[in-house]
């Protein structure tokens, strides 16, 4: 897969995307990430990519052209249909289904807003797609470009070890993931539950199932109004609800 960054700042990727599992991706040929300086396609003199926003108001704009010869650029030669996506807090809010969406096209392009936008004919007329990773403002597109590229490349076949782990994810089927552990078996007085120490491959299944669904409980009982449970699942919730209405919260 290919991703296009385009960015005022290409330096902030150096880290984060030769790390881990992002370059094993990348070394085995599974992501082909090319950055593009947006500064690189600036025209006049002083290579200016922003300017002063029409109508007043404080901060800097970033110009329509330099953003769209770089979008251009990295289009040549690119698949028809090949998503151009801005960052922004405006966009839809990222999630599992849109990275393992995305993660079907060849080539995906991601422009990196900074200061207060981009001029908004660049949304009009050239992005596909506009994407936010949550309701607060950061300072640019660059981190959530990598939030975006890291959870996309999960879903390449072949990035992670196990061949389809990505679809036992919290979040894959709208439930979280149970407990893990690794040895020793007791720590600081707390034991690994023995279903996992006696590896019985349905019952540990099983158990996680239950666990995940304890935890979605818990933790963000919001997912379960849309996530598809089976009858048992539903019974299970119900009972987690039982034993809830029967504690006292002021003991
Ligand atoms: N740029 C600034 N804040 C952002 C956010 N929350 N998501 C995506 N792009 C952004």
């Amino acid at each position: 897969m290919q991703i296009d960054v385009l960015t005022l700042f290409p330096a902030m990727f150096e880290g984060p995307m030769t790390e881990s599992m992002l370059w094993k991706a990348r070394d085995r040929n599974l992501l082909d990430l090319r950055l593009h300086d947006i500064r690189d396609y600036a025209l006049d003199k002083h290579k200016s990519a922003d300017d002063i926003p029409y109508g007043g108001g404080g901060g800097m704009i970033m110009k329509a052209e330099p953003v769209a010869l770089a979008v251009e650029a990295a289009l040549a030669g690119a698949p028809a249909g090949t998503p151009v996506i801005l960052m922004t807090p405006q966009g839809r809010v990222f999630s599992h289904d849109i990275a393992k969406e995305l993660a079907q096209h060849e080539q995906i392009i991601m422009v990196c807003g900074r200061y207060e936008g981009i001029d908004d004919r660049v949304r009009q007329l050239i992005a596909t797609d506009e994407l936010s990773i949550g309701d607060y403002v950061l300072t640019g597109g660059e981190l959530p470009a990598m939030v975006i590229i890291d959870a996309v490349i999960r879903h390449i076949p072949g990035v992670l070890g196990a061949e389809g782990a990505a679809d036992a994810d919290s979040h894959a089927d709208g439930i979280l993931e149970g407990p893990h552990f690794t040895r020793p078996p007791e720590w600081r007085g707390v034991s690994v539950p023995q279903v996992l120490q006696d590896g019985d491959h349905a019952k540990v299944a099983k158990w996680r199932r239950e666990q995940g669904l304890r935890r979605t409980w818990q933790q963000r009982p919001d997912l379960l109004m849309t996530a598809e449970l089976t009858e048992d699942e539903r019974y299970l919730l119900a009972t987690f609800a039982n034993e809830d209405a029967g504690k006292n919260p002021h003991p």
